[in-house]
């Protein structure tokens, strides 16, 4: 018995299995209820009592050494998925999982959201499928005013009354008409418009808005708030002008520029030598839009601004064509790092 026993011993040490059938042959032969180990103790019944103890423990090893190798076998299975029997080394560092980065115009409109939270502005979202209404009438936008035309956009054929949002300002009509006063909020999101892409424009971009009703609002509000908010995107050293401009929900209206923050105003190419870049639109929100949504023009007053998400990246980037934010090219992608 005992020579029988060695001999499975040197079976088990030096076998090797290749796929999982054999694994579990390996595991019946020798593990099983029937298998060898379990016979074999069985036998200690016919072993002479002076033999048992050593008999004993030379049963324990064999029982011990197939269930190592079994445990063995299938560790390296599982290991490799496919060759089993093959040894793996679980201390090996591992190959490290390409995790991407956050897109550019998330961090760029992470940061704007973030600098407008801090003086109290929430975010809102609105649909990028809208109705006339809310994308134009409700803006003081009249039927065939020359206005429309500023903006080419997307009607659905059959029903020219829905179309893509061509701004984030019918947002500001959702947000008026669903809420009270003070309102203070800002709206990122997509819009959309039918252009040709070029280095310069693309048919989908991205916009901010941001809305400010309440009693006594003035012009002295949003240059003070357009102020903050440059000097905390751009630098502290950021000035701001404001140029008088027209849309038919402000009026007044004004266009913003802040000093070049690449040269500090001296003139370069991303100033075109003037020393300064222009960065959004703004102004009073015009009564009649505060009518349109149910909102006392009497009473209130408010401020209302919208800027381009990608043209704020490139300037922050210095990049040169917009096409690249959306190409998905991981080596243009990965060069942004952001903790928002
Ligand atoms: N909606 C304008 C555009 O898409 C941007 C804009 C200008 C938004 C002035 C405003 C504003 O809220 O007051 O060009």
């Amino acid at each position: 018995m005992k020579e029988k026993v060695e001999q499975y011993l040197q079976e088990i040490k030096s076998f090797a299995a290749n796929t999982q059938d054999e694994i579990e042959n390996f595991r019946l032969k020798y593990l099983s209820k029937k298998g060898i180990v379990q016979v074999m103790f069985a036998e200690m019944r016919n072993v002479a009592p002076e033999a048992r103890k050593e008999m004993g423990q030379l049963l324990n090893s064999l029982k011990n050494e197939a269930q190592n190798k079994f445990d063995e076998l299938k560790e390296a299975a599982s290991g490799t998925g496919t060759e089993a029997g093959k040894k793996v080394d679980l201390t090996l560092p591992t190959d490290f999982a390409n995790l991407g980065s956050r897109h550019p115009l998330s961090i760029v409109r992470n940061e704007i959201a973030s600098i407008f939270s801090r003086i109290g502005f929430k975010v809102n979202e609105g649909p990028e499928i809208e109705d006339d209404w809310h994308n134009f009438t409700a803006l003081n936008f009249a039927a065939e005013h020359p206005a429309r035309d500023m903006q080419d956009t997307f009607f659905i054929e059959k029903n020219p009354d829905i179309l893509l949002r061509t701004h984030t300002s019918s947002v500001q009509v959702r947000v008026m008409q669903k809420e009270k006063p003070p309102i203070r909020a800002i709206f990122p999101g997509r819009v959309f418009r039918n252009e040709a892409i070029s280095a310069r424009a693309h048919c989908i971009f991205h916009q901010v808005e941001g809305l400010y009703i309440d009693e006594n609002v003035s012009f002295a509000d949003l240059k003070q708030t357009l102020y903050y908010f440059a000097t905390e995107f751009f630098g502290a050293d950021t000035q701001i002008r404001l140029r008088p401009s027209y849309f038919p929900f402000t009026e007044p209206s004004a266009e913003m520029d802040v000093s070049c923050f690449i040269c500090g105003g001296e003139g370069c190419k991303i100033c075109k030598n003037t020393g300064w870049v222009e960065i959004l639109g703004c102004g009073m929100v015009d009564p009649n839009v505060l009518e349109f949504c149910g909102i006392d023009p009497v009473k209130y007053t408010g401020f209302a601004f919208g800027m381009g998400i990608e043209r704020i990246a490139m300037l922050k980037y210095q990049i040169n064509d917009i096409r690249l934010f959306f190409e998905n090219d991981v080596r243009f992608l990965k060069q942004f790092e952001s903790t928002l």
